[in-house]
């Protein structure tokens, strides 16, 4: 699984707390859109939480570049996705991980919506067991392109093997916006997630810092 990040020279994930990541999209240039929509042609599927669908609604296809767009993958226990999603409107594919007592309506309306639902068997999303049905339908390249809950739960649990931060040349600062990784801190630096820097590149204004994580 690859981790795909795009960051503020300073590090944040977004320009303010429950703000859209579309709005950075302003200090990308072409060359390095295109670099990530290449990336994305090259997975058989890409996956981001489910509040950034609700927050940024963004397409996750491929169109600055050529080849197929990924399939789409949606953790949500609660099932909580707008059937008038982008991701549900463009013709697309996209599974929708549900748990275990997310509302029937709900589900309903999301396969209405022309998604394919998947209810896990637990409350909340085993994303190690999503992996696995991931597997079954023959999907072997995964990008993940966030947000900051869900990989710091893909990186607890130790289920990323590559992490791609593009760097944006601009910095927002802001003592509560978000970085790149949420979730809960660390209680010691015994608990730090090492990474081996692999590979750095300039790709039109921007820095591509690639890592291995296992
Ligand atoms: N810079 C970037 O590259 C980038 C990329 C994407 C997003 N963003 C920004 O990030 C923000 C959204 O990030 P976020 O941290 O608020 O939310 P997120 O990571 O997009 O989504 C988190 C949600 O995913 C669902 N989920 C289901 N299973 C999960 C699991 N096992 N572990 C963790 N989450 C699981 C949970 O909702 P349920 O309780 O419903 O299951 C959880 O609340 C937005 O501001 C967006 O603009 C930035």
């Amino acid at each position: 699984m690859t981790v795909y990040s795009e960051v503020s020279a300073d590090g944040k994930s977004v320009h303010r707390r429950n703000g859209s990541s579309k709005d950075m999209m302003v200090f990308e240039d072409d060359a390095v859109k295109k670099y990530r929509h290449e990336l994305r042609a090259r997975s058989d599927a890409i996956m981001v939480g489910s509040n950034t669908i609700r927050l940024d609604d963004p397409h996750l296809t491929v169109r600055n570049a050529l080849g197929t767009s990924p399939l789409r993958v949606i953790p949500v226990s609660t099932g909580d996705i707008p059937p008038t999603s982008n991701i549900l409107r463009d013709g697309g594919r996209t599974l929708i991980a549900v748990g275990a007592s997310a509302p029937l309506a709900r589900i309903h309306a999301l396969r209405q919506a022309g998604a394919a639902v998947l209810t896990m068997e637990t409350e909340q999303i085993d994303l190690t067991m999503l992996l696995s049905h991931l597997y079954s339908l023959n999907i072997r390249s995964l990008m993940v392109e966030g947000g900051a809950t869900l990989l710091a739960a893909l990186f607890r649990a130790r289920l990323v093997d590559r992490l791609i931060v593009q760097h944006l040349p601009v910095i927002f600062g802001g003592r509560d916006t978000p970085s790149m990784v949420g979730g809960a801190a660390i209680a010691g630096i015994d608990e730090a997630i090492e990474i081996r820097l692999s590979e750095v590149l300039r790709i039109g204004g921007h820095a591509i810092i690639s890592y291995q994580c296992k």
